[in-house]
């Protein structure tokens, strides 16, 4: 597949007689919300995970030096929350620009998290990069995948950072991700190493 996925998008006819359609996200789009929306609700989808699997060369990471950012993986029995936005047909030209790096839309069944919209469902769009896409990494073990985060930056910021504000605010949410858990808990300076820092200072 291309290394570009916006044309591959733009020609997805997802949006065709729409004035507004959901969006879910389970990344960045948490936590970096830099395009307007209608309304935001947590919801949640069944069956994907999310996996550090995924290379970033043109936002937490470079071509030479590529980050590791999140795709959903197949995982049946799983439940993956997010936060879903009712968007505009309009924004997704920034979003697919956003996202080009390997990112199809897909259509996806979400069911919203809390009330007053508790278990009602809605059919909206997601962005996955699957495993036939150029970027695509693959499985690693998690001391590996947080040593390529802890040395990768591009120009929307440090790897680490995508990775921690995502950990606090599925923390926030309630929702926190046994995966994105584990990868920030091997980034976050141990509390037990500042401490005895602390203790050696007169
Ligand atoms: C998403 O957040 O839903 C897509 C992946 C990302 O941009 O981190």
């Amino acid at each position: 597949m291309a290394n570009d996925t916006r044309e591959l998008n733009r020609r997805q006819d997802h949006l065709t007689g729409r004035s507004d359609i959901w969006l879910f996200g389970y990344g960045s789009l948490i936590h970096k919300v830099d395009f307007p929306y209608l309304e935001s609700r947590e919801a949640s989808i069944k069956g994907w995970a999310r996996r550090f699997w995924q290379a970033s060369h043109d936002h937490r990471g470079t071509p030479e030096s590529p980050g590791r950012v999140l795709t959903l993986v197949e995982a049946p029995g799983e439940t993956c929350v997010g936060v879903a936005y009712r968007v505009t047909p309009d924004v997704f030209g920034h979003l697919d620009h956003r996202e080009k790096n390997g990112y199809l839309r897909l259509t996806i069944d979400m069911t919203f998290v809390r009330p007053p919209h508790q278990n009602l469902h809605a059919n909206g769009l997601i962005y996955i990069a699957g495993p036939d896409n150029a970027a695509w990494l693959g499985p690693a073990s998690d001391a590996e995948i947080a040593a390529q985060i802890a040395r990768s930056r591009g120009p929307s910021g440090r790897n680490i950072d995508y990775v921690l504000k995502l950990d606090d605010a599925l923390q926030a949410m309630g929702a926190e991700d046994l995966h994105v858990a584990a990868i920030a808990k091997h980034l976050r300076p141990s509390t037990s190493t500042q401490s005895s820092a602390k203790g050696r200072q007169p």
